[in-house]
């Protein structure tokens, strides 16, 4: 499973990307505005610094300037997916973008019908996001479960990038479904490396090294 952090902190992403666990980026205006920065520099940036895939959000709502948008923020790097809304003007610019060869993430999906739609329209990923659905008493991962079925059975190409993922439980849950990618934030990547009974056993084996006296270096 591929993993994407979803952010727009600059350093966040070059600490993990230098671990080797950045296969992407997610963005969107909010992780924009949290960043402070300008969104074409600090996406030029991103893109710099991370070789795969580097999402960038289109902020109009009618297809022809979500179009127009959306062949700017491609220009910005070959690497850059044009992340559009699950609207009906979403869906349109997804399906010019895309037969003029500009990957497109078709985002806010909260239903299978919606990304089996995204699928007819050339999206390359579709983004359930499953915490806003827990947030509402709904079930996240049974949509991602859902969607996994429906593309399997017709073989559509689109890849399933599991978005608003807000614990490890996620990430686990994803990688067993069959999500192709989780993007989360980094705080939610470092807290996949944490277990209780691992810092238990460190503290354990620390202190009777401590008893034995000796040294390795
Ligand atoms: C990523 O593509 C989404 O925009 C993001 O995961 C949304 O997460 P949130 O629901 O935590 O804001």
């Amino acid at each position: 499973m591929k993993f994407f952090v979803d952010t727009a902190d600059v350093q966040a992403i070059a600490e993990l990307n230098d671990l080797g666990m950045v296969d992407g980026v997610t963005t969107n205006p909010s992780l924009i505005l949290k960043s402070g920065r300008n969104i074409v520099e600090v996406t030029r940036e991103i893109c710099a610094l991370v070789s795969g895939p580097v999402s960038a959000e289109v902020v109009a709502l009618k297809s022809p300037d979500m179009i127009a948008e959306g062949r700017k923020l491609a220009d910005i790097a070959p690497n850059i997916v044009v992340k559009v809304p699950l609207t009906w003007d979403g869906l349109k610019t997804c399906k010019v973008l895309s037969k003029d060869g500009i990957k497109v993430n078709v985002t806010l999906c909260f239903s299978a019908n919606q990304a089996l739609i995204a699928a007819k329209a050339g999206a390359t990923f579709i983004s359930p996001f499953i915490g806003r659905l827990d947030d509402i008493n709904m079930d996240g991962l049974e949509l991602i479960s859902d969607i996994r079925i429906i593309y399997d059975n017709y073989e559509y190409p689109t890849e399933i990038l599991a978005a608003s993922v807000r614990s490890a439980n996620h990430v686990s849950q994803c990688a067993l479904i069959g999500a192709d990618v989780v993007t989360a934030p980094p705080a939610v990547i470092k807290a996949l490396a944490s277990h209780p009974l691992t810092d238990r056993g460190l503290e354990q084996f620390m202190a009777d090294w401590a008893k034995t006296g000796q040294k390795i270096l």
